[in-house]
Parts: C-alpha cells; structure tokens; sequence
C-alpha cells in the first residue's frame, strides 16, 4: 500500500485567516466566538445570538478580505465558501511548495473540497426574489454559485490539476471525509498529490433558526459569547455555529521525499462507520463512534495503548459529548489499551472556534496534523467543571491551556447528522 503524507496546511476559521496565525491564536488559548447581534434584526430575534465568525480585515493581520485573495470578477462568481475554500487551498500549496507545471504532474493532482450546507444565502435571496420578480430576476450565476462542487471546480480551475476532482458532503463529516478519501485515491494509485478539506459559510439567520429550532444551539450564553461554546462541561447546552475552511495538500511518501518536501505527518488510518439510529441524535453509547475509532486504529495497526491524543468532535451538546467520552473510554481503556482515563488526552477545539459544520472535520484534522508535528495538545476552552454526568468525564481533556507532550499518533473524529461517523489516525512522519 502506497503511504501517504500531508506536506501543506492552508486554513480561514473564526480565530484567523491562515493555518499558522490559527494555530498560534489557539495554543494562546484565545476564543473567535462572538455576538450576531450586530448582524441586523433577522438575527437578533433568534435564540441564540452567538458564532465564529471570520474576523475581518488584510491578509497581513491574519484577517479577511476577498480582494487579498481574488479578482472581484471572480468573487462574484463564487459562493463565499468556495473563496475560503480557495484561499486555504493557496495557502495549503504554498506551504507545502507544490507549484506544478508539467502536464504530468498536473493530470497526477486532484482536489476533494466539499461543504456540508454551501451557499444558503443565494438559495434564500434567489428564492425570494424569483417569487417576487419572476424568471428575468433569476441570475445566470445563480447555479454555479449553490453547488458545493464548485469549490473544489475553481481550485482546479485556478491551479490547472487535471487528477481526480471531487465533493463530499455528509454534514458535519464532510472535511474530515474529503480528507480521508483523497488519502485513499493517492493510496489507491488515483493521484500523487491531492488538495483536500472542507468549507463552509451558512451564517445565515435561516440557518441558525433551523439549528435552533433542532435544539442543536446553545442559547444560555448571549451575553458572554465567549463562554458559549464548552465542550465536555457540565453547563454545555449545544453548539456554536461557526465558518471557515481547512484545506491540506495529500502526498504520495515517495512522491514528497524526493522533491525533498516538508512532512508534516502520515495519514496512518481512516475509519467510517454509521450510527444506523437517527437523523440527528447519537447513540447513548457512542457505537458509531466507536466503530469509526476502532476501524482507523486497525488500518493504522495502532494499539490503543499508543493513542496519545484524540481531537474530538464534541461540539458542547449535552448527549453528543457523553456520547463520544463513552466511545472513546471504550476503545482506549482496556487490556490493550490504558489503564487509567486520566491516562487518556483529549480536547475539543471547538471551545476556540465553534462549530464549523463542513469544515470543522479538516480544521481540526489540521490541529491534530500540528499536535503531531509540534508535540503540542491544544486546549478545550471553558471546562469549568467536566461533567453531566460528573462521573463519566474523567479522562484530561487539556482544561484552558496547551499542554506539551509528545504526539506519536492521535485520532480525530467528526460526526454528522444522518448518523455518518468518521475518525482519522495521524501519526509522525515515516
Ligand atoms: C442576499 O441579500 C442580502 C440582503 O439584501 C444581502 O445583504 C446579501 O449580500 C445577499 N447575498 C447574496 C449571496 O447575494
Ligand atoms: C455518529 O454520527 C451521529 C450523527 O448525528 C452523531 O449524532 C453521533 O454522535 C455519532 N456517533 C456517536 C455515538 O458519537
Ligand atoms: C497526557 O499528557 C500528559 C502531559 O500533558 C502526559 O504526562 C501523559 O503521559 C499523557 N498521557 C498519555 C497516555 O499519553
């Protein structure tokens, strides 16, 4: 089987715009969590008030603005998703050096980018105005701004990668998907390098209404947005909504080594499973995750007693949380694996930066990339007290502050509603 590394890392999420200024503002432990009050009237009358938006400004302050990334034509043709999604990517390529210009090289590069929800806001404004206006008010960019493929088609467009060109969207999987199936078509022979990650950008107020009315958002804390997002506390009460884009750059090992490329980490297992149970609530115990954990240990052929880190979904939702705490103390407590759950370290970043549907499985594939590479176990934010129920959440889930420790190999999970588990295994490069 053909290894495969990640040699690029490109982000845009709520605590900055880049991969590097995101990871530094996270160890700070800083929080890009705040008030969508300011945002109009449409939003201030829903019950919950809170995002992580992408902080706003130049490139050279690790903020954004489109123009640093593209030319107003193409901004205008492309849903606000799809431009994360290509400024990560450029970010992604440059890190990782991949400049291609051979048709060679070109046709063995390939993309998967997809988004869980896309463009919400042009479905909204064109639905509206096609019910008020009729047929002559409907855009001719109408489509190719919705479709969630479209990201992934304007990185190629853009980079001229002939490989294999494809979407996932499987809600809050989809990134963590997008980059466990490019590392199976470069394993595969498909392609030697692949672009790949999640986007998304659906702060819209239809869709946090749609979310809350779910019961899926937290609402306790509009006055101290900060505080909203805390997973594995005993006051979690549901998500933050959250926006942005994870993109990494996939490559053959033999392929990196010999453009003596830089190597992050190896993508040393993928595991997918289903809950086979419902629409939106988890399994109490944990199975589909489990299953997913287990399955990328195995294909890793990794011991749980060598998991040194587990990037977790949880996302500050009361069953979800317990859930996965259930599955990953299943999995990693036991005769082959620790002995203790204090033994076992896990963190949820979303206490920094939300929930960010589509993209949160690459965003957080990309922390976990850096706790590898930099033997650094970022931090859960606002863990006050673990619980609900107490007893359960008794492993170190890294409270506030990066803890220093090495990283040989560590999972990272991502669930999503339908019931689609997934959780990838990194390790240090070979
Ligand atoms: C949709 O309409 C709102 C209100 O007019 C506007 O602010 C927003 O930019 C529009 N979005 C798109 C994608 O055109
Ligand atoms: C698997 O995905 C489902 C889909 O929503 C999610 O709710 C559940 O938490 C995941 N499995 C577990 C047990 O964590
Ligand atoms: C968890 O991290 C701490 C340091 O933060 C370390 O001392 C401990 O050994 C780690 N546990 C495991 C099982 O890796």
């Amino acid at each position: 089987m053909r290894k495969v590394v990640v040699t690029g890392l490109g982000a845009i999420t709520p605590l900055a715009a880049g991969a590097k200024a995101t990871w530094k503002r996270l160890l700070d432990a800083s929080c890009g969590i705040g008030s969508t009050s300011a945002l109009g009237p449409s939003f201030a009358s829903l019950p919950s008030r809170v995002a992580g938006l992408v902080p706003q400004g130049s490139r050279e302050d690790g903020r954004w603005q489109a123009k640093d990334w593209l030319p107003a034509s193409e901004e205008r043709q492309m849903a606000l998703f799809a431009q994360y999604a290509i400024a990560a990517a450029d970010e992604a390529l440059d890190d990782a050096d991949w400049h291609p210009s051979s048709p060679h090289q070109l046709e063995r590069t390939g993309v998967t980018v997809g988004s869980g929800i896309g463009n919400l806001d042009e479905a909204y404004n064109a639905s509206v105005s096609f019910h008020t206006h009729g047929y002559r008010k409907v855009s001719p960019l109408f489509v190719p701004r919705l479709l969630i493929n479209l990201a992934a088609g304007h990185i190629s467009i853009r980079h001229g990668f002939k490989g294999p060109n494809h979407a996932a969207t499987t809600a809050c999987t989809t990134g963590l998907h997008a980059i466990g199936d490019a590392s199976r078509l470069i394993a595969f022979g498909d392609a030697d390098v692949m672009v790949a990650g999640g986007a998304e950008s659906c702060i819209h107020p239809l869709a946090i209404a749609g979310f809350a009315r779910a019961r899926s958002l937290a609402t306790d804390w509009n006055d101290s947005p900060q505080l909203a997002s805390r997973p594995f506390d005993k006051n979690r009460n549901g998500f933050v909504i959250g926006e942005g884009a994870g993109v990494v750059v996939l490559e053959e090992l033999e392929h990196a080594k010999a453009r003596n490329a830089k190597i992050y980490a190896e993508v040393k297992g993928y595991g997918l499973s289903s809950d086979a149970f419902h629409m939106t609530a988890p399994r109490e115990d944990g199975e589909g995750a489990f299953l997913a954990m287990r399955q990328a240990l195995r294909h890793a052929e990794i011991r749980p007693s060598d998991v040194d880190y587990v990037n977790a979904h949880a996302t500050s939702t009361v069953l979800g949380d317990a859930a996965e705490n259930r599955a990953i103390k299943r999995l990693l407590l036991g005769s082959e694996g620790k002995q203790h759950a204090a033994d076992i370290n896990v963190s949820s970043t979303k206490g920094a930066i939300g929930h960010l549907l589509g993209a949160a499985g690459a965003v957080e594939a990309i922390f976990t990339i850096l706790a590898v590479h930099h033997n650094v176990l970022p931090p859960t934010l606002n863990l006050e007290s673990p619980g609900n129920p107490a007893e359960e959440f008794n492993c170190n889930y890294i409270p506030h502050a990066a803890q220093q420790h090495t990283v040989n190999a560590a999972l990272t999970n991502s669930f999503g509603f339908g019931g689609t588990n997934a959780s990838l295994c990194l390790g240090k490069a070979p």
